[in-house]
């Protein structure tokens, strides 16, 4: 029988071209750069088997159900999965197949980028120069926070978090804390992190850098009394998910100067308003979800997120499958 597959998104080509040289796969596609508008994709999943989706489709009992019976494989481009209703999925016995550690080294990447241009005031640095704003050397301007003898709190040191502590060890980090649901000793072990309290984080570190799974446990998790914990001169960086972050706290807590500043690859909604107020401030560097955007790893994304498409549809073990 044909394995008919929806691909909700025009992805690399070499992504695409896994399924489409698969034997006995019927690959249909949103072969657009923008995404599937929910009514065309309600209509184009009905009677798929296989669906390839990415962080920004929701796909709920409304998507599901549109579905039908017959689907039986969903395949994220992503390492996230806070956007597939899970318990749905799970209760109709669809396998669920997401992207890991292909993208562990470029997000790492770009959090250190995104720490240093938030902590060293880069963005604003840079636009000084174009406004004319730079007058001649200044001994106390454009001044901000360095890695140095530093403490760095990692909030869920996971894949990422621990691609990050590598990454941030050799600047001279003096004390890594961690927190999430419970001790990793083996994975703190290398950096020498200390297990603690999400307050006690926030108390100490100089940096906190975000790389938790968005779950219930973690929604809204840094709010006003974790910015109100944190030091005056810290700087706050979240890469994981925007709904992790209560972002009027963080608003307050930025404008109010309770931490120095922030620098956040994701937000609350996505893309976030051009009149939003967090734009509006000079410590805050926005980015939009730009994490595992090399070329070659989302070439790489998209090819496991292919290959794990075929061997659900298959009956075979994936390469990368969620255990639900
Ligand atoms: C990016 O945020 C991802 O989940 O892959
Ligand atoms: C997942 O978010 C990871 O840390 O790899």
């Amino acid at each position: 029988a044909a394995m008919s597959v929806f691909v909700t998104r025009r992805i690399p080509a070499e992504g695409l071209r896994v399924l489409s040289q698969a034997s006995g796969c019927r690959v249909q596609q949103w072969d657009s750069e923008e995404p599937v508008p929910r009514a065309e994709l309600l209509s184009r999943v009905a009677g798929t088997r296989g669906l390839l989706c990415l962080l920004s489709d929701r796909i709920d009992r409304e998507v599901l159900d549109a579905a039908g019976p017959g689907l039986k494989v969903i395949s994220t481009m992503s390492v996230g999965f806070d956007h597939l209703a899970l318990d749905e999925i799970k209760k109709r016995g669809i396998r669920v197949g997401y992207t890991p550690d292909v993208l562990t080294d470029a997000t790492a990447e770009l959090s250190v980028a995104l720490l240093l241009s938030a902590c060293r005031r880069l963005l604003e640095a840079a636009q000084q120069v174009k406004s004319g704003g730079w007058t001649t050397w200044k001994p106390l301007w454009m001044c901000g926070y360095g890695l140095s003898d530093s403490t760095v709190g990692i909030i869920g040191l996971g894949r990422i978090g621990q691609a990050v502590a590598r990454r941030l060890k050799p600047f001279g980090v003096k004390k890594f804390l961690y927190t999430g649901s419970g001790p990793k000793p083996e994975s703190a072990a290398e950096f020498g992190a200390e297990f603690v309290p999400l307050a006690r984080l926030a108390e100490e570190s100089d940096f906190v850098v975000v790389t938790c799974a968005l779950t219930p446990a973690t929604q809204g998790m840094c709010n006003k009394d974790f910015f109100s914990r944190m030091k005056k001169t810290s700087v706050f960086v979240n890469t994981s998910r925007g709904a992790v972050v209560n972002q009027e706290d963080l608003y307050d807590a930025l404008a109010q100067g309770q931490i120095a500043a922030a620098g956040l690859d994701v937000t609350t909604p996505e893309p976030l308003p051009t009149d939003h107020p967090l734009l509006s401030l000079k410590n805050c560097v926005i980015l939009p979800h730009i994490g595992s955007a090399t070329y070659a790893t989302r070439s790489t994304m998209a090819v496991l997120a292919a290959n794990n498409l075929l061997a659900g549809l298959r009956g075979e073990p994936m390469p990368h499958e969620l255990k639900l």
